[in-house]
């Protein structure tokens, strides 16, 4: 989950990869660096912490060179420093990586022991010195770099350049992602469009253990066996305006404030007047969904969430017994799988190394078929499912999930309407389902309107170190949503739970010290909701309730803050409860100072197991 970006231009190319590192930040901001050939000598800069850090060093000794690699980093192997920060450099070659090298400790043995020296603790180094040691043979860089990942164990995306082939830059991947953008007199590598929309649209993708080598005029893509293979070219629909920030403080506030947009856009020509239209999951859709008697859903973090959301849905409108599991879990057990279930894998990159992980074990296991609900097109997810539904969130840079959250539920929304069709749910109920569902965009623009109130209750959370969040049926997955936006962006330890377990435990953590957020819709669980924040009041508990309005809710704010939500219905509630808990940590991190879109530790996209 680190950013590589490369080129090969006539153009000095240093300044064009420090913007195509600053759009792949999202994907790690520990260190960055970037190496150039310049009159057959490699001339690099490194620096830990923000891009911006290590672009300051090079524009007070700025460099030439139309050959080029680039780097931001997310530690894996050693901590964030500048020797750990890559391009790693090994005699002629300089190299940058993405992924985990899985052998690099008996790689790195035989390469001590025949009397190699390291500067880092990364596994990255260790590859830059096995392509070395292959060019020293007389191998020519592409011959080195195919000949050092068929010695590889684990995931990567690499680019490597020698200071013996100026002009040249090899690219390989396996496990994690890898593009061709395709200039006009130059041409580029880079981890995703983001990184390479600023100069060029068009694109080729890498399939796995793919590796490539360019130049300024030309793109060669060889499997793994050396031999040329074609890839397909295709044009990016990213526009550049969707990757700016605009009037916005943060990405994070642009994207809550987005979703109106999003989810209407994911919803349109998917849902008409008289329900779900015929094959929005892909043209074999009908003869699955058809058979489908069960689903098994597998995500990671808040894609996770919206699966815990899609089950109470999917059971309680289509009868069809689901289960939930995060990725991480699921492919190290052996599950049992009941006849005729579907595969259901959610995520917003589609390139989170559990989830594709899973997705690839459950071939081995016999599922009726699979099905990704995914955000981005050209994602590995996608290409590898069966059956397809994607969001239409629009990049989301900020790594706390808020837009890919509520587009993922409009589109699982979807599902549950199409399979309680498909299972003899009363016309009726249908249609009023459907027209709640279209409602969506407006009960979230309704939702977005809380900001001013939330902000001032965000300055009564900022000094508390603890919270808890605590929700009913479908609103339990939504105060785990809460709870991890707030711990994520502002560090506040924020734990969620089904309000009824909280008699057996957590209410000892109660007293006038703890929030306690909760999510409360009317509905048929409201007065068991009650009765668990009497329980938290009686122990001088403060209490933050979002409710709708129902009877005998008022009473609660006199422990603490009530917030009217117009829930749109019982069945979007989920989504548009969502909104201003996403609103409150936001508004909590700004007020504590913490850096919102990029909160430490955190990178957005998981490429690593
Ligand atoms: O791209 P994915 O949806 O597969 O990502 C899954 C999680 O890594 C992600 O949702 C993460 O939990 C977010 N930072 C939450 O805000």
């Amino acid at each position: 989950m680190c950013g590589i970006v490369a080129a090969a231009a006539q153009r000095d190319v240093a300044p064009l990869l420090i913007v195509g590192l600053k759009a792949l930040e999202y994907r790690g901001y520990d260190s960055s660096g970037l190496a150039v050939l310049d009159q057959g000598a490699i001339q690099r800069v490194r620096a830990q912490g923000k891009v911006r850090e290590m672009e300051a060093r090079y524009l007070a000794n700025p460099f030439p060179g139309g050959t080029g690699i680039a780097h931001t980093r997310w530690a894996t192997h050693g901590v964030p420093s500048e020797a750990n920060a890559h391009p790693h450099v090994a005699g002629r070659v300089a190299l940058v990586h993405n992924g985990i090298i899985e052998n690099h400790a008996s790689l790195r043995a035989e390469l001590k022991a025949r009397g190699q020296a390291f500067t880092s603790e990364t596994d990255t180094e260790v590859m830059a010195a096995l392509i070395n040691e292959c060019t020293n043979q007389g191998m020519s860089l592409r011959e080195a770099v195919l000949a050092t990942v068929r010695e590889l164990e684990g995931a990567y995306a690499i680019a490597v350049i020698s200071r013996d082939e100026p002009g040249h830059v090899v690219g390989a991947r396996r496990g994690a992602p890898l593009l061709v953008g395709l200039g006009i007199g130059e041409n580029f590598l880079g981890s995703d469009a983001q990184a390479l929309i600023q100069v060029t649209n068009r694109m080729l993708h890498l399939d796995e253990d793919d590796v490539v080598e360019i130049t300024r005029d030309s793109v060669q893509v060889y499997g793994l066996d050396g031999q040329p293979v074609e890839r397909a070219v295709y044009e990016s629909e990213l526009s550049t305006d969707a990757v700016e920030r605009g009037e916005y403080r943060h990405y994070m506030q642009k994207e809550i404030f987005e979703q109106p947009r999003a989810v209407a856009d994911t919803l349109e020509s998917r849902i008409g007047p008289h329900g779900v239209l015929p094959n929005i999951f892909g043209i074999d859709s009908d003869t699955l969904l058809e058979r489908t008697r069960g689903l098994h859903i597998i995500a990671c973090g808040t894609s996770y969430h919206a699966g815990m959301v899609a089950k109470y849905w999917i059971e309680e409108y289509a009868r069809l017994p689901v289960s939930v599991e995060v990725a991480s879990e699921y492919r190290y057990r052996e599950a049992v799988v009941p006849p005729d279930t579907l595969f259901l894998a959610i995520s917003q990159s589609g390139e989170t190394a559990d989830t594709l992980a899973a997705l690839r074990e459950s071939r081995r296991r016999g599922y009726l078929g699979t099905l990704a609900i995914c955000n981005v097109a050209e994602s590995s997810l996608v290409r590898e499912a069966d059956l397809k539904l994607m969001t239409r969130a629009g990049p989301e840079i900020g790594v706390a999930s808020t837009k890919a959250f509520t587009t993922q539920l409009a589109g699982l929304g979807l599902l549950a309407l199409e399979l309680a069709r498909r299972n003899g749910l009363d016309a009726g109920r249908y249609a009023s389902l459907c027209a709640e569902l279209q409602h969506l965009p407006r009960a979230i623009e309704n939702a977005l309107q809380l900001e001013p109130a939330i902000i001032e209750l965000a300055g009564e959370f900022i000094h508390h170190q603890h919270a808890l969040f605590l929700g009913r049926g479908a609103h339990y997955p939504v105060a785990l949503e809460g709870s991890l936006k707030l711990k994520e962006i502002s560090y506040i330890h924020a734990e969620a739970y089904p309000a009824g377990e909280l008699k057996h435990g957590p209410l000892a953590l109660v007293d006038e010290n703890m929030p306690v957020v909760a999510v409360a819709p009317n509905g048929p669980l409201l007065d068991k909701l009650k009765s668990n924040l009497q329980e938290v009041r009686a122990r001088g508990g403060r209490l933050i309730v979002f409710a709708d309005g129902a009877a005998g809710m008022d009473d609660m704010a006199d422990h603490g803050a009530m917030l009217r939500v117009e829930s749109g219905g019982s069945f979007i509630s989920p989504a548009v409860f969502t909104v201003p808990l996403q609103l409150l940590a936001y508004h909590v991190a700004v007020l504590r100072g913490t850096d919102v879109d990029q909160p430490r530790n955190l990178a957005k996209s998981v490429t690593v197991e």
